[in-house]
């Protein structure tokens, strides 16, 4: 899909604001927190951010050097310096620039994720590390998506153009051929059934002020659980690390 169509889409997807108050944080954020040292220091840079929550949850967290970027138009993201343009062509000026770029549901709208890959390479210091997360090609939830956009459902209208059909495998090579070592892989929502229970039930409870137990997304499981998730989850998460 054509960028300018895109960014058209998101604009108005983003315009409710949601309350970021209420947001459990995301496993992306679990995770990159989790291979963040203790202090607050580091910078931070959230590619394909959005509304900016993923970043307002790292400044209530107490992260103070926070970056953002998007094809969409912001105005209003307190504490962070934002910028409008394309994950795959960042600022010069940002050569090993950041300790951690955050990419969370972004790198299947580019037709070649490699030089989205290779600008993150770019723009790391040396140590620095990438948290990606996508949906990738042997998920349930992609399948059931792709359906659902062959049906013509409206919701479904950011999608077009997603590429979806990249196994996890393919970003894990694609980011070894560039010298990034990978640290971690994971997934998170692996039960669609679990899913779709839980975002009804939620809403119903909502309803009577109560709220559906959240499942709080851990990091430390065992090896062949992550390697699962990573393929068959509602989106993978790879950790990957730009060495010296
Ligand atoms: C699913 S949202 C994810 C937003 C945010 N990362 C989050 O986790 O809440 C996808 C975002 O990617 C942005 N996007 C799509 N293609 C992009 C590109 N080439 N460069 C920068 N942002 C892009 C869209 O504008 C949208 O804000």
């Amino acid at each position: 899909m054509e960028r300018e169509k895109l960014k058209n889409i998101y604009e108005c997807l983003f315009k409710d604001e949601v309350r970021k108050d209420e947001m459990e944080p995301p496993a992306a954020v679990v995770t990159l927190t989790h291979f963040l040292s203790s202090d607050k220091n580091p910078i931070i840079l959230e590619a394909g951010c959005g509304d900016g929550r993923n970043l307002y949850l790292l400044s209530r967290m107490g992260y103070e050097n926070l970056f953002g970027v998007d094809i969409i138009d912001h105005t209003n993201m307190e504490g962070v310096s934002y910028q409008q343009c394309s994950i795959d062509n960042l600022p010069a000026e940002w050569t090993g620039k950041f300790d951690c770029i955050l990419c969370a549901a972004v790198i299947y709208f580019l037709d070649d994720p490699k030089q989205g890959l290779k600008e993150f390479r770019r723009c790391l210091k040396e140590n620095g590390i990438l948290v990606l997360t996508a949906h990738t090609k042997y998920s349930v939830f992609s399948l059931i998506r792709k359906v659902k956009m062959w049906l013509g459902f409206q919701s479904m209208s950011h999608l077009k153009g997603c590429h979806w059909d990249r196994d996890v495998e393919e970003y894990i090579s694609m980011a070894e051929s560039l010298d990034m070592k990978i640290l971690y892989r994971s997934g998170f929502r692996t039960s669609y059934i679990y899913h779709k229970f839980s975002t009804i039930s939620d809403r119903i409870l909502k309803r009577f002020g109560y709220r559906f137990p959240v499942i709080r997304f851990r990091v430390n499981l065992p090896e062949f659980w992550n390697n699962f998730k990573s393929k068959h989850a509602y989106y993978s998460i790879l950790v990957c690390h730009k060495g010296q």
